[in-house]
């Protein structure tokens, strides 16, 4: 088991990353429970492959637990869903230091996290992610959410977890498609902020595509690093954190556009990510080499390089929705190159429009 730390200002909590943890879950665990109750909220997919696992484990350690299942999917991150978490609460009888802890990819994670910083104004949280996605991203940090229509993750708060368990044995069960969406978020570390990982990347993209377990590990350590250096500079995204949404102000729009859960997050932000070095490029920030090795990479794990066509009047209306939006501004991540990234405030109309009918835009 490797465990890395994310350090804030008045907390710290460990990230524990191995094969075979869901059933040390208890044992991890207990230290940094305030009381030996939790409710674990997960899915109707997970639930059958790994509930019972962690049951027993946290049992084994002397943890009560109740669990609800909520409907799978990303067009169920809604108040409705939400409200089923604090009616089990409720029915349980929590209290303020029963601890929640989400089993499941980005969407339990998200709304596990966010119903834990409502319930009785805040209560302890602890994320066992079980997406490649969740691992390498939403489970650290601390951003919890719900969706509404209109945007994505529009109504949240941050709110950090006391533990992250990332157990690599869980992502076998993995349909290949999640698979391909968690990798995007992990080439995202590479092209903001570590140059050799993109290579890396490159190097080893059949290998995490096979579920090379050492490739795999690697790739969520490297992620989780990354992450948690970011988070510590700035936890609420005054800063530097803004570079973790590279391509995301576009997949955003993607998301909301076709419908929540037409494409997966992650086959979103790869699109996205693809449009925003395309932006670079118009700026002169890009060379054409660069912008031939993201979409060579993406391509070979299966995303999509290029986006639907919503119109631009649809794309800059949705965009308009981006929580990035300053002064009624639009700002974008924009990759300098590989390997280093920066925000771009005022950016040119007219490039933005030729990127939104370019060669990233599906015909
Ligand atoms: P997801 O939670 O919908 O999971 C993807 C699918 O895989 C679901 O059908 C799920 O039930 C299934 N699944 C989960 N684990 C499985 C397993 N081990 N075996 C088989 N099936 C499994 O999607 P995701 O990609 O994990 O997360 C996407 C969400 O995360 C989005 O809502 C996005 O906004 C959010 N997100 C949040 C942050 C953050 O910082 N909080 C960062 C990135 C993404
Ligand atoms: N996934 C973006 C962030 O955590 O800031």
């Amino acid at each position: 088991m490797i465990t890395l730390d994310l350090t804030l200002p008045d907390c710290r909590y460990p990230i524990h990353i191995g094969r075979g943890l869901l059933d040390r879950a208890g044992e991890l665990m207990a230290p940094v429970l305030p009381q030996p109750r939790a409710l674990i909220v997960t899915n109707d997919v997970v639930a059958p492959l790994y509930l019972a696992r962690l049951e027993a484990s946290l049992a084994a350690a002397g943890i009560q637990t109740r669990a609800v299942v909520l409907p799978d999917g990303e067009s169920h991150k809604d108040w409705q869903t939400l409200n089923l978490i604090f009616d089990a609460l409720i029915d349980m009888r929590a209290e303020r230091k029963t601890t929640l802890v989400a089993l499941g990819g980005g969407v339990v994670g998200d709304m596990t996290g966010f119903a834990a910083a409502c319930w009785q104004r805040g209560a302890p949280f602890v994320q066992v992610p079980t997406t490649l996605l969740a691992q390498v991203d939403s489970s650290v940090g601390g951003k919890t959410a719900i969706n509404h229509p209109a945007g994505k993750n529009m109504i949240g708060a941050f709110w950090q977890p006391r533990l992250v368990l990332a157990d690599i044995a869980l992502l076998d069960s993995l349909p290949p498609r999640e698979l391909s969406a968690g990798l995007a978020e992990v080439f995202k570390y590479g092209l903001i902020g570590d140059a050799g990982f993109f290579d890396w990347c490159e190097a080893q993209a059949a290998a995490l595509m096979a579920r090379d377990a050492d490739a795999l590990i690697h790739a969520v350590r490297r992620s989780c690093e990354m992450k948690a250096d970011i988070v510590g500079q700035d936890e609420k995204e005054q800063g530097v954190r803004a570079l973790l949404n590279l391509g995301h102000t576009f997949g955003h729009a993607i998301e909301a556009g076709l419908g929540f859960g037409v494409w997966l997050h992650g086959e979103a932000v790869a699109a996205g990510m693809l449009l925003a070095a395309d932006l670079a490029a118009q700026l002169g920030r890009q060379s054409a080499g660069e912008l031939d090795r993201i979409e060579a990479l993406l391509a070979a794990v299966q995303l999509p390089v290029r986006a639907p066509d919503l119109g631009l009047d649809a794309w800059l209306s949705l965009m308009g929705h981006d929580k990035k939006v300053d002064g009624g501004h639009l700002r974008f991540v924009v990759p300098d190159g590989i390997g280093r990234a920066s925000v771009e405030s005022d950016v040119d109309a007219e490039a933005l429009a030729r990127v939104l009918g370019g060669r990233f835009i599906s015909r």
